[in-house]
């Protein structure tokens, strides 16, 4: 008798095995394109072959060519590892394949978003009547957000812009700080504001905007101000109250990048940083990030609701969109789309509210030691001490070319393949990036981190 599910048998094996080498398997992906490109590209035949054979050949195709992003020393770009609970809920989100547009066509995937809305908002401190929604990452995030303050901000000055475009509106200006993240001005282009709408400002030493610089050069254009919750080098907070006292007398929408640092204010220990943060207009995270979901999450929130839904939602006439319930399309960019809640809801349950502040906590402490330690070790300059979880070093040449010597003591961290640092630029230098996300993380793996520096420093 054929097995009509062999084929989910294998992966769910494939997966398993996959996790449990998270510890031991090289980091970097090792198989060269050429290689890839040989064992991928199949003649696709006129007749197919058996589902559980697709996934076995597939496994076998891809090895060497994965980067183990999951390892609990992996550190490059910021990514968490994974709940199990989220894992296996995403693998749910498939089998159960919900159209997560509206409530009547998924009644449970729309309950399961308005609590696990309701709980991300208790958990990040936000305002329980903040609308929110469930995209694919930050840049999703900013995009609807900017979206809902350009309705809010245009609609004051009398223009609808859903309707009339921007054509004969008043032209918008984005002020931010010059260690502000590519996604906003990407947002501005998909927005129609343009990138020469943003006009970057000087950040303190500690990575803060300077916001008397910003003031300085309001004029009567209407203006979103976007500030930083854990800014992606430094771990710089932006002052929240100062900006609520400038949005208040200026009518600024003060957005939040907080791809990072929202998180923080699951901490006892680090809340105060978020200090005035609920009082900004709306707020952009990640879940990919410090709550350790697989990719295609990200969280947006506004305080207003109103104009919020204005800019995102849509009608059509087949569907039936009930009153008093949640439709996601009322929210979001999308219009199909997967039931991306799922994760969310099971990540946050199998955490609770102590698991996540013990993670955040946990991820702090960690960053510390690592950036501590690779501080102690000769030859390296502690350019940011993390604030919370991440910092930034820089390595030394004797040549005076400290920004080829941090590129090349990079390329030997990564070369030595238990271990894995990405490379930015901060202020015109060359830096390393310490951030630490990763739930499977151990002080162990901290410490062996720090020989492997020590041992690429030496090298
Ligand atoms: C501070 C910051 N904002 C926005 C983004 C964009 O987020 P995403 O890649 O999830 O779209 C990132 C990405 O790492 C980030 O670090």
């Amino acid at each position: 008798m054929s097995d009509e599910y062999a084929a989910l048998r294998c992966a769910l094996g494939h997966a398993l095995t996959y996790l449990d080498g998270l510890d031991t398997r090289q980091i970097p992906a090792t198989a060269s394109v050429e290689e890839l490109r040989k064992r991928l590209s199949k003649d696709l035949g006129n007749d197919g072959i058996p589902a559980a054979r697709v996934i076995d050949e597939l496994a076998a195709d891809v090895e060497g060519g994965l980067f183990g992003t999951g390892s609990p020393r992996f550190f490059a770009w910021a990514i968490g590892g994974g709940l199990p609970a989220a894992i296996a809920a995403d693998w749910l989100t498939s089998v159960w394949d919900q159209v997560s547009s509206i409530y009547s066509s998924s009644p449970a995937l729309a309950v399961m978003e308005e609590v696990a809305g309701a709980w991300l908002k208790d958990v990040l401190r936000l305002p329980q009547d903040a609308s929110f929604a469930f995209v694919t990452g930050c840049q999703s995030a900013h995009l609807v957000a900017l979206a809902a303050a350009r309705h809010k901000l245009l609609e004051d000055r009398g223009h609808d812009v859903e309707a009339r475009g921007l054509s004969d509106a008043p032209r918008m200006t984005i002020h931010t700080g010059e260690l502000c993240h590519e996604s906003v001005a990407r947002a501005a282009r998909f927005l129609g504001l343009g990138t020469d709408a943003i006009k970057t400002h000087p950040c303190h030493g500690d990575g803060r905007l300077d916001l008397d610089h910003v003031a300085r050069s309001l004029d009567d254009s209407p203006a979103i101000l976007v500030l930083q919750a854990g800014e992606f080098r430094t771990g710089a907070f932006d002052d929240f109250h100062h900006a609520h006292e400038l949005a208040k007398a200026e009518n600024l929408w003060v957005h939040v990048d907080g791809a990072l640092g929202l998180w923080i204010a699951a901490s006892e220990k680090y809340q105060h940083l978020m200090d005035g943060c609920s009082l900004m207009d709306s707020w952009a995270t990640d879940g990919h990030k410090w709550l350790n979901l697989p990719f295609d999450t990200g969280f947006v929130f506004t305080a207003h609701p109103q104009a919020h839904k204005q800019a995102m939602t849509v009608r059509a006439s087949y569907f039936t969109a009930g009153e008093g319930v949640r439709h996601q399309v009322d929210w979001g960019p999308e219009w199909s789309r997967r039931g991306r809640g799922l994760p969310v809801y099971a990540a946050l349950r199998s955490l609770g509210r102590h698991g996540l502040a013990q993670l955040v906590d946990r991820c702090c402490e960690y960053a510390q030691r690592l950036v501590e330690g690779i501080g102690e070790l000769e030859g390296v300059e502690i350019v940011t001490a993390p604030v919370i979880n991440q910092g930034i070093v820089r390595f030394i040449a004797a040549d005076g070319d400290d920004d080829r010597r941090t590129n090349e003591v990079i390329e030997r961290i990564q070369n030595s393949g238990v271990t894995w640092f990405g490379g930015a630029d901060y202020k015109g230098r060359r830096v390393m990036r310490v951030p630490v996300l990763n739930w499977r993380t151990t002080q162990d793996d901290i410490e062996a981190v720090i020989e492997v520096v020590r041992s690429a420093l030496q090298s």
